[in-house]
């Protein structure tokens, strides 16, 4: 009986999760998705081609391997159409080896619509969603009126999915919402909704399966399974700052319910963690930067979303969240990405504590949100050098050695690696 690892991100998202999932895929025979949904985007970068992938699994460049969309992720039938054929654009075929659960649940044209409404209606409030329905399908998961992969099988779909769509409109309507005016990628609702019906065709092509026994007989049979996160811990809907967070668990605790393995059966945690910090959409960031050096970072880290394109908030390593999040989620390998990008810096900052009413403090108060927060930061030395080609973990400066044990010492958990460039091949493992 094998076990299943997990890699998941521990900030706000976009640490750099599909590239380490891509190196780290040799290792597994199954890579699994087991939350989220279009929100996410996973980069990957390899013989100088970048692809970015929003619900399929990273493994399916590697056509050895199965990958699956469990239980917990949602999908939306155009996305998954577009992202597929991207993938036969660049001559991976993914039907042989992307298996689906029945039980994952759709994103409808009117999730979106309610999403915008939503969004519209809580004016200076906003969350900063991506807009592409991640909540309102979540929420008809849970208020138990939502529609998932099986039942575009059954005889009766089509008047489920219009019972549906017209409960959205009304509420949409109730917020006030143009709805003539709505568009999905310059689409009008009724013209998605054509799209969306098509593409229906395509997800029926795949094997839809009851993924959770699929995953357990791999585990019998003796094949590695990674769990891949989308999203990062800080984005939690219990644990994140709330509501500034997105609609699912994306901490481990999410593996066991998204996919149907049990606690027993996790094996590993990698965390990823940047070695800074970036956030996209609304919410609190105590270490943001409004300074040249956040534009720094930005523009070196080219901190913009691969999903939205909006540009990413970016600020200094926050080490209380950090250490938050390898707490929720038992993290037993620290993997740090995109340490390249404070090449430059002669010096780098690193909050250790938060000062709040006076007081500091190592904890992510209740009340994240509406306190002011004030980071102590911390100044280390930095390299000042190119780091691409780095041979060896070992070989890197003494001064982003030193960045990286201190990483280490304040979150007590051990770097594994440490990723140099967006190339795959610049990963060092220790
Ligand atoms: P939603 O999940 O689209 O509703 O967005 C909720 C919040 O999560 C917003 O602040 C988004 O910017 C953020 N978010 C959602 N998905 C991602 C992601 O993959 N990376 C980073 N932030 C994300």
């Amino acid at each position: 009986m094998s076990k299943v690892d997990v890699l998941l991100g521990l900030q706000w998202g976009d640490e750099g999760k599909g590239k380490v999932v891509d190196v780290l895929t040799p290792n597994y025979d199954v890579v699994a998705r087991f939350q989220g949904g279009p929100n996410a985007g996973h980069t990957l970068e390899f013989n100088g081609i970048k692809h970015v992938l929003h619900i399929i699994p990273s493994g399916v460049f590697h056509p050895d391997k199965k990958n699956v969309i469990g239980n917990g992720v949602l999908i939306d039938p155009v996305i998954f159409e577009r992202e597929i054929e991207g993938l036969w654009k660049k001559e991976v075929d993914a039907t042989k080896n992307l298996f689906i659960s029945k039980k994952a649940h759709l994103i409808l044209p009117t999730h979106r619509l309610l999403d915008a409404a939503n969004e519209q209606a809580k004016g200076n409030e906003k969350i900063g969603s991506t807009l592409k329905g991640i909540g309102p399908a979540y929420t008809d998961k849970i208020a138990r009126t939502g529609l998932r992969v099986g039942d575009i099988l059954e005889f009766d779909f089509r008047e489920r999915f219009e019972l549906q769509k017209f409960q959205h409109i009304r509420i949409a309507e109730m917020l006030d919402f143009d709805i003539d005016s709505f568009r999905i990628e310059n689409m009008s609702l009724q013209e998605y909704e054509d799209r969306w019906f098509a593409s229906l065709d395509t997800l029926r092509h795949f094997k839809l399966i009851n993924s959770e026994y699929f995953l357990n007989e791999c585990l019998a049979n003796g094949l590695n399974v990674l769990a891949e996160g989308a999203q990062g811990s800080m984005l939690d809907i219990d644990f994140g700052s709330y509501p500034f967070v997105t609609s699912s668990t994306t901490v481990t605790a999410g593996v066991c319910s998204g996919l149907g393995v049990a606690p027993s059966k996790i094996d590993k945690v990698f965390g990823i963690t940047k070695a800074y910090c970036t956030r996209v959409g609304s919410g609190p960031f105590p270490t943001e930067l409004f300074d040249n050096d956040g534009d720094i970072l930005r523009n070196r880290g080219n901190e913009f979303g691969s999903t939205t394109g909006r540009p990413r908030r970016c600020g200094w390593i926050d080490i209380p969240a950090l250490k938050y999040a390898c707490m929720l989620n038992g993290v037993t390998d620290l993997l740090v990405t995109k340490i390249d990008v404070l090449n430059d810096f002669e010096t780098i900052k690193m909050c250790n504590k938060y000062i709040i009413g006076g007081k500091e403090t190592e904890e992510i108060p209740f009340e994240f949100n509406s306190v002011e927060i004030k980071p102590v930061l911390n100044e280390y030395p930095g390299w000042q050098c190119e780091l691409q080609g780095t041979p060896s973990f070992d070989q890197l400066p003494k001064n982003a050695l030193s960045y990286l044990a201190e990483i280490e010492k304040a979150v007590h958990t051990p770097v594994k690696a440490v990723s140099i460039s967006p190339d795959r091949k610049d990963v060092l493992f220790r």
